[in-house]
């Protein structure tokens, strides 16, 4: 913070003119001086500036002060502006810390962090270890003042090097194993630097510091990349690669561009796009919408054209429209990354791209049209329920509001009923997330939590480790009928045959639903299995028979499934008379398919044309009749959790 009579001082004897003269052809008439307008791009001279005073366009109607000038033109933050003009006018400006006691406590985390990059840097470029390196940037086209530019390095294969070296600077083991630079697998075995053999990104946080590192392999090998483990100065979910270095540009440009990796950070930036930032491998959080949306309200999300590239794009547009930012997709064509497209084909035709570029609600309704996902009733359920998420999502009401009516007018459906939709949250979150999806574990393309597998520092992939140890929480309540069938079939291995028999008829079987639209609304429902571990045990159980070793199975299951597995498999006594549970559990997995139809069916009645109400109704009666006729009232399914 700058002291007020800092500022004020630092206003009094700025120049405005010869401050804005810097960008501005500006020419005296009379007592004030007037040039072509710099934010609309003016050509008249209607931009007027007042000396001793601010500056205004009577075109655009932008105005301000000398510091807002240099906010908005440079992309300055107000601090940085009070000093840049403030240099200006001989004026040293310093800033104040607020009310902090004493130094901030990463302070020191920074400061080595920072001699570790300049270790990384001189490794690449002065040592001969570093010349695979070299070569490798040669190979990807990486000049070395763009390397330079974002202070790229080389960790060494060799163990001692870094230890060394750093010792030397007085920084001890103990220091460099607590920050996680040097790590030590077992006890008796020697600290050995985390990055080894990798091509250095540093990573810093807003304010310039270098919190951590992103390495990628040279060669083949896993994981890809690797990051720094988190620390209390490294987050990889409350970071953006690139936003140091980005934010001036982002304020100045406002907007930003959102990409996916260190590379595509890398090539925008030497396109002369410096606005770009990536996540570090992971889903958009909200702590990091919350940080862009400091800087911007505009993101251009520029994924990968792959299937990944394209679910994670819609799932980050999600999260930053529920901060109120406004969401645009920039598409690539097929088989591009924004690395490979600006490389071959320039910063011109990113640009187009870039203007090209459709609001995300926009994009989803043309994607959904060109699939031909409006033309029909049960398609057009299926396209509302993928719509409906975003709309909710987006925080900001004016959008709401658009994104409803572009909705409705897409569908054909009076601009109502889809608000009573919107209103109707868990019946649509149900059908559209699945009750498997409280079991995803592997969310995007780049491994659990997009981490890539076997990256040791991911905290995901921590997570998705040590989830063994919890109890599993199914996506189905305990003693549900799945639950308890799988129980029969692993601790009765006398019915497997009959087992497999009827789960096979519940898979296939064509519950009469009267109507192509519901089955085509329930099809990820169907079956016996909607828990992925039971499914996955189960499959396993088939494959290898029913006399198979439990060490056989195990070998084919998950960590996660065979603790599950064991656990079923342990409750023997559980099941009192395996012939009648077994009955009971299939009789109520089929009242549980009726009923995923029935409500199918019922979700279709408000965007049905009154012509088609009749059918649906009849259809919805059978149903009714049929679930009435299994006699199950309840059958501890997913409904209650939902
Ligand atoms: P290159 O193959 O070097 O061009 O990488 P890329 O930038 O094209 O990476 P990719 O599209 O494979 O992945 C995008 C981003 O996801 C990377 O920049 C990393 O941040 C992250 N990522 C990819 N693989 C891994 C991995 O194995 N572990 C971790 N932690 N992150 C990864
Ligand atoms: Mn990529």
């Amino acid at each position: 913070m700058i002291p007020d009579d800092v500022v004020e001082q630092v206003s009094q004897q700025a120049d405005i003119v010869a401050v804005i003269g810097e960008h501005v052809r500006l020419k005296k008439v009379g007592s004030v001086f007037r040039g072509p307008c710099p934010f609309h791009q003016g050509t008249g001279p209607n931009f007027s500036v007042v000396p001793g005073g601010g500056y205004t366009c009577f075109v655009c109607g932008e105005k301000g002060s000398v510091f807002t000038f240099v906010q908005k033109r440079l992309g300055m933050s107000f601090v940085e502006a009070v000093k840049h003009v403030g240099a200006k006018a001989g004026i040293d400006v310093q800033e104040v810390d607020r009310k902090r006691e004493g130094p901030d406590p990463r302070e020191p985390m920074w400061e080595l962090h920072a001699t570790v990059s300049e270790f990384f840097q001189r490794t690449l470029w002065d040592s001969a270890a570093g010349a695979a390196a070299r070569d490798y940037l040669a190979s990807r086209e990486v000049p070395r003042p763009l390397a330079e530019r974002l202070g790229i390095g080389f960790a060494p294969r060799e163990i001692g090097t870094m230890r060394t070296y750093l010792n030397g600077l007085g920084y001890d083991d103990d220091r460099l194993h607590a920050a996680g630079l040097l790590t030590r697998r077992e006890d008796q075995e020697e600290l050995r630097p985390r990055f080894r053999d990798r091509l250095i990104f540093p990573i810093l946080d807003a304010s310039g510091h270098t919190v951590g590192f992103g390495g990628r392999l040279l060669g083949p090998g896993e994981p890809k990349y690797l990051n720094s483990a988190e620390s209390e100065i490294f987050s990889k979910g409350r970071l953006l690669y690139n936003l140091g270095g980005a934010r001036n540009a982002i304020r100045r440009d406002d907007r930003v561009i959102l990409v996916e990796g260190y590379f595509d950070v890398l090539r925008l930036v030497q396109a002369g796009i410096e606005c770009a930032v990536a996540p570090m491998g992971t889903a958009l959080t909200d702590q990091q919408a919350e940080l862009l949306g400091r800087y911007t309200r505009h993101v251009f999300v520029l994924y990968d054209s792959d299937a990944p590239g394209q679910k994670a794009t819609f799932r980050a547009a999600d999260v930053l429209l529920s901060k109120g930012l406004e969401v645009r997709v920039v598409t690539l064509p097929e088989g591009e990354d924004p690395d490979t497209f600006t490389r071959t084909k320039g910063a011109d035709a990113v640009h187009r791209l870039l203007e090209e570029a459709l609001d995300v609600f926009d994009r989803k309704v043309q994607l959904l049209e060109r699939a031909g996902w409006f033309a029909d009733l049960q398609h057009k359920r299926r396209a509302l329920d993928r719509l409906l998420p975003t709309i909710r999502a987006a925080s900001d009401p004016v959008t709401r509001d658009l994104y409803l009516a572009r909705a409705a007018e897409a569908a054909g459906v009076a601009r109502e009923v889809l608000l009573s939709e919107l209103h109707a949250v868990r019946r649509a979150a149900r059908r559209t997330a699945g009750p498997a999806a409280t079991a995803d574990r592997a969310p995007h393309g780049h491994g659990p939590g997009g981490g890539g597998p076997g990256d040791p520092g991911d905290p995901s992939h921590r997570e998705s480790a040590a989830l063994p140890l919890g109890p599993y929480r199914s996506s189905v309540e305990k003693g549900s009928a799945e639950q308890t069938l799988l129980r029969v079939l692993l601790t009765h291995p006398r019915w497997f045959d009959q087992i497999v028999e009827e789960v096979g008829k519940l898979e296939d079987e064509d519950l009469p639903s009267g109507s192509d639209a519901a089955d085509a609304l329930v099809d990820e429902h169907s079956g016996a299995w909607r828990d992925p571990v039971y499914r996955e045990i189960y499959d396993a159980v088939v494959d290898l028979g029913a006399d198979a070793a439990p060490e056989a199975l195990a070998e084919r299951l998950d960590p996660l499934a065979v603790r599950v597995y064991e656990d079923l498999r342990g409750e023997k006594d559980a099941v009192v008379d395996a012939s009648a549970s077994m009955t009971d559990a299939v009789r109520q997995l089929r009242a549980r398919g009726v009923d995923s139809r029935l409500r199918a069916l019922e979700s279709l009645l408000p965007l049905a044309a009154p012509g088609e109400k009749d059918a649906l109704n009849l259809a919805i009666k059978r149903l009714s009749d049929e679930k009435r006729s299994l006699g199950v009232q309840h059958w501890g399914s997913v409904r209650r959790r939902r």
